[in-house]
């Protein structure tokens, strides 16, 4: 039995889909194990460019199960119109599975969404996923196993509906009728009854018979909602520990945790973000828009906030996870670039932090940079660490150095194989 987990370790799109679409070759059970359709979980394989919303990135490995797990929540049109998606270029999606636990997204959640974001938000991805969240905590919402039966349904959402309504029409958003919800219900159980499980079953079934299950997260440590930047974060818990709650087993059975992490840094949304360069700098690093690895938002298409690599930000990503190993993506992206800065501490009125501070006093640091020098050739034609380049040698062996946590892997192109193995 193996139980690996793969987390953010920075502030999202560091590239978690690619690393679990290549580590699922050696899975048999992949868990998407919280956050929602607010994800953009890139895969490149011989398949074609997939950006996955909600669907685990296992689901290229034909002999791999794969389960949306109790920690998520589910927006039903976004799961079936991305199984018919895959379905279309020919992946089988007869091995996804669907918590009954798992929350779902109403179309409510995403109207307050919208107009909360209009109203002065944080930059959310208006998916409906924190009100969804918020439902989730207020014990007054749907899960994916209420599809099983209509009238527990009809009974929830008529009772229901009127505050709901109420706070649309607050929001000077449209309102919903009993008739306009149930006839999604309705087509959301035809459609997804045979992915539902008992998740719980799933994941114990599959450790009693030493399979091997990788949790895939979503986002990453900054945006927790406890340990993240509030209140610029998702509404779910994107760390380690998570996945242990989520598949409802104990912590001990982890055996790694691999927080993936971006060779420089990228946020979308507000809040503090120490590293950001300037806009000249940060334009050759996000591309054009054309390539499916330039920096922009794979949900949103937001243009990519772009930063030096933040090693405080790493430090305190493998406090509150546990790195066994990191995997450093993107270093190729570096290899244009004659000298390359990593911030090494914070300051904060004149003194070097050891902690990572609060939301507010993180807008107030003052990186502090060491520069090293760039490689400026490419990297992405090397297959073997030795092949690397000795300044790109250095960059990586500073990272292990400094957050004192093993690189294993190194990105270096967008595709399945563009890994390298240390
Ligand atoms: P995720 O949300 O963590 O799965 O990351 P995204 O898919 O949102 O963003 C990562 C982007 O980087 C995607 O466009 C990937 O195709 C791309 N990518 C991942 N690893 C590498 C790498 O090592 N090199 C390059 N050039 N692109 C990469
Ligand atoms: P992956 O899984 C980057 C950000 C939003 C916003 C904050 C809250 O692809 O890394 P939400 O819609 O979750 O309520 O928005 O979180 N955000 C992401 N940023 N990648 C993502 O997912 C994100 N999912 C949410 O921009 O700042
Ligand atoms: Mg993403």
């Amino acid at each position: 039995m193996s139980v690996k987990v793969v987390v953010g370790a920075q502030f999202g799109d560091e590239g978690k889909g690619k690393l679990v679409d290549w580590l699922a070759k050696d899975a048999d059970l992949v868990v998407r194990f919280q956050g929602g359709d607010n994800a953009g979980h890139t895969v490149i394989n011989t398949h074609g460019v997939f950006k996955l919303h909600i669907i685990p990135c296992g689901i290229f490995r034909p002999e791999c199960q794969c389960l949306i797990g109790t920690g998520t929540v589910v927006n039903p049109d976004v799961l079936i119109a991305e199984i018919e998606m895959l379905n279309n270029a020919g992946i089988s999606t007869s091995k996804l599975l669907l918590s009954e636990n798992a929350h779902l997204i109403m179309p409510w959640h995403v109207k307050l969404d919208e107009a909360m974001e209009r109203a002065g938000g944080i930059g959310t991805t208006k998916r409906g996923v924190g009100q969804a969240y918020a439902d989730k905590f207020l014990r007054n919402n749907l899960r994916a196993g209420d599809l099983h039966d209509a009238t527990t349904i009809r009974d929830r959402v008529s009772s229901h509906l009127e505050y709901v309504n109420a706070q649309l029409a607050f929001m000077g958003a449209e309102k919903f009728t009993l008739d306009d919800i149930m006839d999604k219900c309705l087509y959301w159980q035809k459609k997804l009854a045979p992915l539902l499980c008992d998740a719980f079953d799933v994941v114990h079934s599959a450790l009693s018979k030493g399979a091997r299950i990788l949790f895939e997260g979503q986002l990453g440590a900054m945006k927790d909602i406890d340990l993240g930047i509030y209140p610029y974060v998702t509404s779910s818990n994107p760390v380690a520990a998570y996945a242990a709650v989520s598949g409802g087993f104990s912590p001990r059975l982890i055996d790694s945790i691999t927080g993936v992490c971006k060779a420089f840094s990228s946020t979308v949304g507000d809040g503090p973000f120490p590293t950001e360069m300037t806009e000249s700098d940060a334009a050759l690093l996000r591309g054009p828009g054309v390539n499916p690895d330039d920096e922009y938002g794979a949900r949103t298409g937001r243009p990519r906030r772009i930063g030096w690599l933040d090693l405080p930000v790493l430090r305190y990503a493998d406090k509150i996870n546990g790195f066994d190993e990191l995997a450093l993506t993107k270093l190729d992206k570096l290899d244009a670039l004659p000298e390359i800065k990593i911030c090494t501490d914070y300051l904060l009125d004149g003194k070097v932090l050891r902690n990572m501070p609060n939301t507010y006093d993180l807008y107030r640091v003052e990186p502090a940079y060491e520069i090293l020098p760039g490689w400026l050739s490419d990297t992405s034609r090397c297959r073997t660490y030795s092949d690397l380049p000795e300044n790109a040698k250095q960059y990586v062996q500073t990272i292990c150095d400094k957050t004192g946590v093993p690189i294993r892997y190194i990105g270096n192109g967008p595709e399945r194989d563009s890994i390298i193995r240390l």
